[in-house]
């Protein structure tokens, strides 16, 4: 695991952006794992940036969001479909064929799980995984409690994420409190994770997720047993780490 720690959200952003856009480079039909949330909006802008002043090319570039609500339709404003769209892809040359986030209106929910997991195999894998962090530590939607070795798969969401995310929505009633999720071990299948977190409000969550046991109590403290896991963090979110000084 490598943490490194920028000085504020905006330079954690570009450097997140600078790590995406080597591998981009360097592989142009890079299959790249993406999430939703605020943690990975400045990314999103940086390579937007980079896309249109400094020709990053993504029409080769195959993604694969970590999770959706269940019940929203692509166009519903709270989607993360609608997120995506507006936050990226609307301003990238992908092609739309290349685009991949679960469907929370899927009929068959467990199949369509299934489905996804196969497209993901038959891409490759994933090269690179964005993630952000849950206050309580989850990734995507796999919360505390979830198994470490899981798949894509429908997840009921804890009154705290309802919480968390109600921000979003008019009345906390209004949140869905089903998801469907990449599991854990899908997520750990991925050649390189990339987990972002900016703020103090994280700096629990990044703490025990660093330096911390390994739990399913703690999703991301699976992050320890990966071998190319990057953990690109704030100032404020590292403020409870102990002995910085011999991280990247
Ligand atoms: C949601 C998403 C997660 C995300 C988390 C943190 O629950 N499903 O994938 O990491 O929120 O979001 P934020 O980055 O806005 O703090």
């Amino acid at each position: 695991m490598l943490v490194t720690i920028k000085n504020d959200y905006n330079e954690m952003s570009a450097e997140a952006a600078r790590f995406i856009a080597e591998r981009i480079r360097k592989k142009p039909t890079l299959v790249l794992g993406l999430a939703t949330g605020n943690s990975p909006v400045g990314l999103y802008k940086e390579l937007v940036r980079l896309h249109q002043n400094e020709n990053l090319d993504f029409s080769r570039v195959r993604t694969f969001n970590l999770d959706e609500y269940i019940g929203l339709p692509a166009e519903h404003s709270q989607s993360y479909h609608h997120f995506m769209h507006e936050n990226l892809f609307k301003h990238l040359n992908m092609n739309p064929r290349h685009i991949h986030i679960p469907d929370g209106m899927a009929k068959n929910i467990e199949e369509h799980c299934e489905w996804y997991e196969r497209q993901i195999e038959k891409a490759g894998g994933i090269d690179v995984q964005v993630l952000g962090i849950g206050a309580n530590a989850h990734l995507a939607f796999n919360e505390p409690g979830s198994s470490l070795g899981s798949r894509t798969r429908i997840k009921t969401l804890t009154r705290q994420t309802i919480k968390d995310n109600s921000r979003f929505f008019k009345t906390p009633e209004e949140v869905p409190q089903y998801a469907i999720t990449m599991g854990i071990g899908t997520i750990m299948e991925a050649r390189e994770l990339l987990l972002l977190a900016s703020g103090k409000k994280k700096a629990k969550a990044v703490k025990s997720a660093v330096q911390g046991p390994i739990t399913a109590m703690c999703p991301a403290s699976i992050l320890q047993m990966h071998r190319k896991a990057y953990v690109l963090i704030d100032r404020p979110a590292a403020a409870l780490l102990s002995d910085t000084q011999t991280f990247g």
